[in-house]
């Protein structure tokens, strides 16, 4: 596949860690390419792509396949529920299938942390590894939309004042980010109940109370409370959530002119954020979801660059 610039090359995608600042760079930039220029160009030859979502999905799921059906690869049909998964077949074996018979990219979500180590690792597994997730440890393709959509709101990330605030324990979308913005020169704050948050966060921002720094803040980056992850030994109530830690009415009114409220979704209406204030003009959750198209063309693009 041709390419006008911004070329990456991966192997696989499964973690921020493994990318380098140029690699970042050149898939923000190349999604903002396909943005404004979304005609994919012709593939050398036919691709095969699956996607294979053992956890729920709306987003990655579904814009996985709107990218990879825009540039040209073939999306084989997977469903857990209806595979060998349910006569005992293990991810790796399936893994093992897909790449036996000429899936040439595998976008997986899975709950367990660290899932695609075994996958990555195998000598006789070719098809290439992208991590829609898993468990509570990255989100990789979530972060880098979540970069495009600061890059293209503010060009850089450099001293860039970034909030990340809630369930920050649970969220494998604050762990991928946090490392990165952090390594990209932004100043990161962390919010939310001191439950949800560990010591280890420590070396890339501070935690604060969301009151200390909301009239600071170039980047709100709410995640939502993963009430499937929790053990349920904890009382919560909505109302006192949204009061003590959510972007109210009354929180967005102090928030700066330049600033941008994200959310990866889906959102919890009233919890995280006031439910009017999910589409409000300072809200880039919408767009959020959209650049997740283009810069998932970018990153299958940069694995399709690896097999070339
Ligand atoms: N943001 C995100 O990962 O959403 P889905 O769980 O719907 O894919």
């Amino acid at each position: 596949m041709a390419m006008t610039g911004n070329k990456v090359s991966l192997k696989h995608l499964v973690t921020m860690e493994t990318l380098s600042n140029e690699e970042v760079m050149g898939l923000i930039k190349r999604g903002i390419e396909y943005k404004q220029l979304p005609e994919a160009e012709q593939l050398s030859r036919q691709y095969f792509a699956a996607n294979l979502f053992f956890e729920n999905s709306t987003r990655t799921h579904k814009s996985f396949e709107v990218a990879e059906k825009k540039l040209g690869l073939e999306v084989i049909d997977f469903e857990a529920s209806t595979s060998s998964v349910n006569k005992g077949e293990t991810l790796y074996d399936t893994i093992l299938t897909m790449s036996a018979i000429g899936v040439d990219i595998c976008v997986v979500r899975h709950p367990d942390v660290d899932y695609y180590k075994a996958l990555i690792d195998s000598p006789t597994i070719q098809t290439a590894i992208v991590n829609g997730g898993d468990g509570s440890g990255q989100h990789p393709s979530q972060s880098l939309l979540d970069l495009m959509t600061i890059y293209e709101e503010f060009g850089h990330f450099e001293n860039l004042n970034i909030v990340i605030s809630g369930d920050i324990i649970h969220s494998r979308v604050a762990k991928s980010n946090m490392q990165i913005l952090k390594r990209l020169g932004a100043n990161i704050f962390f919010t939310g109940p001191e439950e949800w948050y560990d010591s280890s966060f420590d070396i890339y921002g501070k935690h604060v109370h969301i009151d200390d720094v909301i009239d600071q803040l170039d980047v709100l980056m709410l995640l939502r409370v993963q009430h499937e992850r929790h053990d349920g030994s904890e009382s919560f109530s909505k109302e006192a959530y949204h009061e003590q830690y959510g972007l109210t009415v009354e929180r967005y009114k102090q928030l700066p002119d330049r600033s941008i409220v994200m959310h990866p979704a889906p959102v919890n209406r009233d919890v995280e954020i006031a439910d009017s204030l999910v589409e409000a003009p300072k809200a880039r959750i919408v767009r959020q979801m959209q650049n997740g198209v283009y810069v998932r063309m970018a990153i299958l693009e940069a694995i399709l660059n690896g097999k070339a």
